[in-house]
C-alpha cells in the first residue's frame, strides 16, 4: 500500500460551527496519511470558502503536534455553502466550477470535508462532480445520520452538565424554578442527555411536544411534596412560547412564573457548550474517525462517511447521509426510563 499511495496528495477541511475534537480528528488523519501511507497533507483554510479562494497550506508531521487537546480548529472554519448560494465567486464563475479546478491545480488526490449535516451534504454535492472525497461527521448537536455520535457531543454533554449540576446549588438555596437553555439546533440529545446526567426535573426537547399547563401543574406537585425548587432542562429548538421573544428559556421562565407565581430564572449556556479543549471520549472518538478516514482513502473508499455504530468504526455512503438528520426518537429508551423515574418531557 506505502508505494501506491506515496506522495498522494491529500487536502483537509473543517466547515459548518466549530466543536472540540476538531483538531484530533485533523491529527488522527493526518499523522495516518503522512506516517503509515507516506502520503501528503494540505490544509484548506476556512472551509469551503478555502476551495474557493485557493487558500491552503501544506502541513507536515510536526506541524500537527501539539493540537490534540487544542479546541477549535486549526484551520478555521466557515458556514460557506458553495452549491446554496447561487452567487459566482471569482470571474464569474460558478462556486462549485472554482472548486473543482483549485481541486486540480492544487493536485489534490482526495479532500477530507470534517463537518456536520451542511458540510456532508456538499461533500457529497462534490463526489457527484467526480471529486474523490470522504466526510467526517462533528458536531456539538450529534444529529447526522447514519452514526451513533459525533464527536463534540461529549464535551457539550460535559460542559451542559457541569452547568446544571451548579443550578442545583442556587435553585435550593433560593427556592426558584432554574430554566437552562442548551444547544442542539432541532435536536434534543444535548439536552436529553446533560438534563438525565444532571438530574433535571422537566427535559423539554424539540421531538416532543410540549404543553405549558403541564409543566406547571408538575411544579406545583413538586412544591406540595416539599421540593421547592426545580430544575428545567431546554433545547434550544422547541418551539419558542412567546413568538418573536428572545430565547426559549426567557419566555418560558416567563410563563412558568405567570402560570405558577414561582420565581423563575433563565441561563442561556450558548457557546460555552462549543468551545475549549475536548473530552477524552471526544480526542479518541476524532482520532479514531480520523485514523479510519485515512485508511479509506489509501483503499480509494471515496463518496463516504465514516461512522460509528455498536462501538465499531464503519463507512456510510455520503448518499444515505445527505438531506437526513438524526433526531431523538420520542420512544428513545432513554426518554421512556426518565420518565419511568418521574421526569416530565412537557406532557
Ligand atoms: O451546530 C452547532 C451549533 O452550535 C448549534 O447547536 C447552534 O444552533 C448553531 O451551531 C449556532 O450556530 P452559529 O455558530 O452560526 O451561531
Amino acid at each position: 500500500m506505502g508505494k501506491i499511495t506515496m506522495g498522494q496528495r491529500i487536502g483537509i477541511l473543517t466547515a459548518g460551527g466549530d466543536c472540540p475534537g476538531i483538531n484530533a480528528a485533523i491529527r488522527g488523519v493526518g499523522k495516518t496519511a503522512i506516517v503509515k501511507y507516506g502520503m501528503k497533507l494540505v490544509g484548506i483554510s476556512d472551509g469551503f470558502t478555502g476551495m474557493i479562494n485557493k487558500e491552503y497550506r501544506d502541513l507536515t508531521e510536526s506541524d500537527l503536534s501539539g493540537i490534540l487537546t487544542l479546541g477549535g480548529t486549526i484551520l478555521g472554519t466557515s458556514r460557506e455553502k458553495p452549491f446554496k448560494s447561487s452567487g459566482k465567486g471569482k470571474n464569474e464563475i460558478s462556486k462549485p466550477v472554482l472548486i473543482k479546478e483549485h481541486y486540480e491545480q492544487m493536485g489534490l488526490d482526495c479532500l477530507v470535508c470534517i463537518g456536520g449535516n451542511g458540510t456532508l451534504k456538499t461533500a457529497y454535492l462534490l463526489s457527484q462532480e467526480g471529486l474523490n472525497v470522504v466526510g467526517i461527521p462533528k458536531t456539538i448537536d450529534n444529529d447526522v445520520w447514519g452514526t451513533d455520535v459525533t464527536f463534540g457531543f461529549d464535551s457539550a454533554v460535559n460542559i451542559a452538565t457541569e452547568a446544571i449540576d451548579r443550578l442545583h446549588s442556587t435553585a435550593n438555596s433560593h427556592k426558584r424554578i432554574m430554566i437552562i437553555e442548551l444547544m442542539g439546533h432541532n435536536a434534543g440529545w444535548i439536552a436529553l442527555y446533560s438534563g438525565i446526567a444532571g438530574g433535571g426535573d422537566v427535559i423539554l426537547i424539540p421531538e416532543i411536544q410540549y404543553n405549558e399547563n403541564k409543566i406547571a401543574e408538575y411544579l406545583m406537585h413538586r412544591v406540595e411534596d416539599n421540593k421547592p425548587y426545580s430544575i428545567v432542562v431546554v433545547a434550544e429548538g422547541i418551539k419558542n412560547p412567546i413568538k418573536d421573544s428572545c430565547s426559549a428559556a426567557q419566555s418560558l421562565s416567563k410563563r412558568i412564573n405567570e402560570l405558577t407565581g414561582l420565581e423563575t430564572r433563565e441561563t442561556v449556556l450558548g457557546y460555552l457548550q462549543r468551545g475549549g479543549t475536548p473530552s477524552p471520549m471526544d480526542r479518541v472518538l476524532a482520532t479514531r474517525y480520523g485514523a479510519a478516514a485515512a485508511d479509506m482513502i489509501a483503499q480509494r473508499d471515496f463518496g463516504k462517511m465514516v461512522a460509528l455504530k455498536d462501538n465499531k468504526i464503519e463507512s456510510v455512503p455520503l448518499s444515505e447521509v445527505s438531506g437526513k438528520l438524526k433526531l431523538v426518537e420520542p420512544n428513545n429508551r432513554l426518554v421512556i426510563q426518565a420518565q419511568n423515574m418521574g421526569t416530565n418531557f412537557g406532557t
